[in-house]
């Protein structure tokens, strides 16, 4: 039986407790006894700052470096609001995409059957759908240099922020979009704003070259980035795959996190290039969502982002294909049973804490494989 290594980095806020409930998950597969998962723990975020500093330390990069993949679970908090720059929370996520060079962010976005409700776009817009935006997650305005603001000597303070892009990085992020969507659909939306960004202009370039090379087969569109978010919320089901930047990725999949009804339902799987030599990826799984500190401590997060990524995990990282289906539809039947946490719940709906989900969903993970 082989077993896997993975770091689990649970964070700030709601991190803990959602990294709780795929504790319950993991123990549950261990118990199964089909494959083994070996955990180790550490900081990152707020919680690693106040412990050495630093947004994550070089032992916990070590460690993320030498594991099969990465749990994490959100980073950040007002606590936080006033340390300083490099070392804000938000820096150790950055560090970890950047370091063990995560260029794609897959962000699929589905809608429950059970939920077709719950989302605050009519039913026959969102029902039955099934999109996934990949974002580019190493490079633009994220990493791009000079990133400062300077002095100007007048009173006046100037900010800069750099969006750069070359093209091997589009290249290798528009070849996972047309690779992903044949698994699919076979139909991929590219978007940027070519009509006010030279980086647009050469992403749209750069897609059209890489569908020219091999991927005809795979329906290819272009779209400028603004019209794409409207089209996301008028008819998302137009899409199957969207690629995109990493700033617009960001926030469109936001967007897409709310047609199914919850940024709490949203997971992501950030992975890095196959090695040559063991094919093996760099990969890191987290939800959508942040550290939720308006809900934070109160036993009310919704687990399932945190949950799904995992099932991201075993599919992507370890092959487990059927272990991955088991866990998703694990949570699809949970709830179908009409067990909500309360930011899915309808009105009038009564919901149930983090814990009793994390609890229904190993229940029926059991009551699926007798
Ligand atoms: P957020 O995603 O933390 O919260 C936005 C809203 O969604 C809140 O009302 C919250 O209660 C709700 N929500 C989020 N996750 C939920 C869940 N699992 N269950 C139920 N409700 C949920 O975004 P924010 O408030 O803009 O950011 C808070 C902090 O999180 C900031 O410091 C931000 O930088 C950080 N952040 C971190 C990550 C990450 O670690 N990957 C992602 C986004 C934001
Ligand atoms: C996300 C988050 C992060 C981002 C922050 C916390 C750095 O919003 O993963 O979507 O902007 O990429
Ligand atoms: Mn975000």
């Amino acid at each position: 039986m082989t077993t896997y290594k993975l770091l689990l980095l649970p964070g700030d806020g709601i991190g803990p407790e959602t990294m709780g409930e795929v504790k319950k998950v993991l123990g549950w597969f261990n118990a199964r006894g089909t494959a083994s998962f070996e955990t180790e723990e550490d900081l990152v975020g707020g919680c690693a700052y106040d412990a050495h500093g630093k947004a994550i330390s070089d032992e916990a990069m070590d460690r993320a470096m030498a594991s099969d993949a990465v749990l994490f679970g959100a980073v950040g908090g007002p606590k936080w609001d006033g340390v300083p720059y490099d070392v804000r929370p938000e820096a150790g996520l950055l560090r970890l995409r950047k370091d063990m060079e995560l260029f794609a962010n897959l962000r699929p976005a589905i809608c429950y059957p059970a939920l077709a409700d719950a989302s605050s776009l009519k039913r026959d817009v969102i029902e039955g759908l099934d999109i996934l935006i990949l974002r580019e997650l190493t490079g633009g305005v994220y990493f791009g240099e000079p990133k400062e603001i300077t002095e100007l000597g007048n009173g006046q303070k100037r900010a800069v922020d750099t969006q750069v892009y070359e093209t091997y990085e589009i290249d290798r992020i528009a070849r996972a979009a047309f690779e992903l969507a044949r698994t699919r659909r076979g139909k991929v939306t590219s978007m940027e704003k070519r009509n006010v960004m030279k980086s647009g202009v050469l992403w749209n370039e750069v897609v059209s070259q890489a569908h020219a090379d091999g991927y005809q087969d795979v329906e290819l569109e272009h779209m400028l980035a603004d019209a794409g978010g409207m089209q996301l919320v008028r008819w998302p089901k137009q899409f199957d795959v969207i690629v995109t930047d990493n700033l617009f990725g960001d926030m469109l999949s936001d967007v897409a996190a709310m047609l199914t009804g919850s940024l709490g339902m949203l997971p992501s799987a950030s992975l890095g290039a196959p090695d040559p030599e063991t094919g093996k990826r760099k990969a890191l799984y987290e939800p959508v969502h942040g550290s939720a500190p308006d809900i934070a401590g109160k036993g009310a997060a919704n687990p399932i982002a945190m949950i799904a990524s995992f099932a991201m995990c075993l599919r992507y990282s370890f092959g487990l294909v059927e272990e991955a289906d088991l866990l998703e539809k694990a949570i699809s039947s949970t709830l179908d049973k009409g067990l909500r946490t309360s930011d899915i719940a309808g009105k009038g709906e009564s919901a149930i804490g983090t814990s009793a989900m994390g609890d229904a969903i190993v229940a029926e993970l059991d009551a699926l494989s007798a």
